[in-house]
């Protein structure tokens, strides 16, 4: 069952291009926006835990700040390095971004 908690007022969410790290009930996501499309992932890169949320967009990646692995934002992957975050699935909803943290 979903659990949804809400992560940011649609406003404080980054512009095009951008990302950040925000915290949902003790799970520390990366909110990015690509090409005006917000998604949410596991802050942790699963290389060396570098902080996704303190990275950048690339296409449609987005990229560790420490090795630069780039993880698709629709899939989590990172192709290349055969690795892996978790996506959380993501709603707006009465002015707030919720994220699934289930
Ligand atoms: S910690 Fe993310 S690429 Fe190394």
């Amino acid at each position: 069952m979903a659990q949804w908690v809400r992560l940011c007022a649609v406003e404080e969410a980054p512009q095009p291009g951008k990302v950040m790290q925000l915290e949902a009930q003790g799970v520390d996501v990366c909110l990015a926006n690509v090409n005006g499309a917000l998604s949410a992932m596991d802050n942790w890169c699963p290389h060396r835990r570098g902080p996704l949320g303190e990275g950048w967009v690339e296409g449609d990646r987005v990229v560790c700040p420490w090795h630069a692995w780039g993880f698709e934002v629709t899939t989590g992957n990172c192709p290349e390095e055969h690795a892996h975050v978790d996506i959380f699935p993501l709603k707006t909803e009465g002015g707030d971004v919720l994220v699934d943290i289930t």
